[in-house]
């Protein structure tokens, strides 16, 4: 009764290598970010300086990463942020962004100076609690002089003011354009995983700093503007209309999203009442009823989850549907999908679980180290196959994680899932063989821990932080057992080791 043996998503990725139209083959290597796009020295005009000299930005240089094990330089250090307040007016004609960027911040050491991650844009000036400071960029990094050192615990507000046209950029870890995108048919998205969220935020650019957004996103009336999570409200004025979104649970840079187009916002009622979460899509014309009939399932998905895993993490779900996108996001209560993804029924279906169950896994529990990213993939991976259990039976299930292993024995050339290369992160052993590791767990512990493994586990680090030693340490104490080898051999081993 089955016939699909082997990852989907996967899959898509390296079909995405290997089309001519794609940015390049799945073994590229390390491609640089182009941060020449981004202006080199700006200074407030001289009537807003101080007239003390700004302290010196001695210590930065420490502070310009986090220390991450495959993208050391990502992210900052010497604060950590609470919240984003983005005000963003985008005119598609001549495509540019005016913005301003609030982030409310808190210090952790004293600061004379800190750095945000930031790429393109002219910036027209920069404030701290309001008042005027002085800045230079070098290679995507923002670097911020305060007129007065910043003291440890102190909260502040950075204030920045930019505009320009946006561009995606192209991060080592994947060959294809991320960020800014505008799809053949004129919407405008972003997509950002993993490091593409400075492409059009100042941001401290790494999933162990989340902070809570609000979006104000002006765009001609009557496009649609959406972002992540809830619509407060919609104002127009004068041919233009402000769409306010507010995204009350933490966020990861990489899952902030808008989608401006001409789609619709379309309420499902049904999946609502199904599941208690608000399920609203965000689509344009043309989508096929057989397509439409596959995601009106995303309210029993929702019920299968939240029985799984516990309660839905956030306040609304849903999916954006974009042309010309190679790929699938989970993006932050609103997932993204290429056309392509949706057109074929039994595809769709299977990334719509795969991306909902990131809510879950990775966006409410993140992550706080990429070299982490099978806590992401490997948990989306293993839950398709739990919905193949739910809704076609064990048996389908054992065949998938069959087909799935076998695939696995035929890529000998791929690192193991907890060691993944820096230029191919999202490669088929973290999807494959990382949902083949939680297969192992259940066949080790039995299913009343297993499951109650993945409650705990969600539960415990809900909207939070994690590392693997994290999920290590809670299976063996939910289990009672010792589970070292079994994490060693399927996470670290270079041999795959034998199915259960
Ligand atoms: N987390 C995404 C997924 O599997 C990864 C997609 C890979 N592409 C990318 N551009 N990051 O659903
Ligand atoms: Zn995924």
């Amino acid at each position: 009764m089955l016939r699909r043996s082997v990852p989907v998503v996967a899959i898509a990725i390296v079909l995405t290598a290997c089309n001519p139209s794609g940015f390049g083959p799945a073994t590229f290597d390390s491609i640089a970010v182009d941060t020449t796009l981004a202006p080199t020295t700006t200074s407030p005009p001289a009537s807003t300086t101080t007239t003390a000299a700004p302290p010196p930005p001695s210590d930065v240089a420490d502070l310009l990463g986090l220390g991450d094990s495959l993208y050391p330089e990502l992210g900052n250090s010497g604060y950590e942020v609470n919240h984003y307040s983005v005000d963003l007016t985008f005119d598609p004609e001549p495509k540019t962004i005016t913005a301003r960027v609030e982030i409310e911040a808190t210090a952790t050491q004293p600061l004379a100076a800190f750095s945000l991650d930031f790429i393109g844009f002219d910036i027209a000036d920069i404030t701290i609690d309001g008042d005027p400071v002085s800045f230079t960029r070098q290679d995507g990094e923002l670097i911020i002089e305060p007129n007065a050192t910043i003291t440890a615990d102190q909260q502040f507000v950075t204030a920045v003011s930019y505009t320009g046209t946006p561009a995606p950029i192209v991060s080592q870890a994947i060959p294809i354009e991320m960020g800014w995108r505008t799809d053949p048919t004129g919407i405008n998205y972003v997509v950002s995983e993993p490091d593409a969220g400075r492409s059009w935020l100042p941001v401290n650019d790494h999933p162990s700093d989340k902070a809570t957004y609000s979006f104000r996103i002006t765009v001609p009336d009557p496009l649609v503007a959406a972002a992540n999570g809830v619509l407060v409200e919609r104002l127009t004025d004068l041919g233009w209309a402000t769409w306010v979104w507010e995204s009350a649970q933490p966020m990861a840079s990489y899952l902030a999203t808008v989608v401006i187009g001409d789609l619709e916002i379309t309420e499902d009622e049904a999946s609502t009442a199904t599941s208690g979460v608000a399920v609203r899509n965000v689509l344009p014309d043309g989508i096929s009823s057989n397509s439409l009939a596959v995601l009106d399932k995303q309210g029993e998905m929702l019920e299968f989850f939240a029985d799984v895993f516990g309660p839905y993490p956030f306040d609304a779900y849903g999916i954006a549907v974009v042309d010309g996108f190679e790929s699938a996001l989970e993006n932050q209560t609103l997932s993204i999908f290429g056309t392509y993804m949706v057109e074929s029924p039994r595809l769709f279906e299977t990334v719509l679980v795969h991306e909902l169950a990131h809510q879950w896994f990775g966006n409410s529990i993140t992550p706080t180290d990429w070299g982490d990213i099978w806590l992401n993939e490997g948990f989306a991976t293993y839950a398709e196959w739990l919905w193949i259990e739910h809704t076609e039976g064990p048996a389908a299930m054992a065949a998938t994680v069959g087909g799935n292993y076998r695939q696995m024995g035929l890529a000998s050339d791929l690192d193991p899932p907890g060691n993944p290369p820096a230029d191919d992160l999202f490669n088929a052993s973290v999807y494959v063989r990382g949902g083949l590791v939680l297969h192992a767990l259940r066949s080790e512990v039995g299913d009343d821990a297993f499951f109650e493994i993945l409650l705990t586990y969600a539960a415990e680090y809900r909207n939070g932080g994690v590392r693997t030693a994290d999920f290590i340490e809670l299976s063996e104490s939910v289990s009672g057992q010792d589970l070292t080898d079994l994490f060693d051999s399927w996470l670290y081993g270079d041999e795959l080791p034998t199915l259960p």
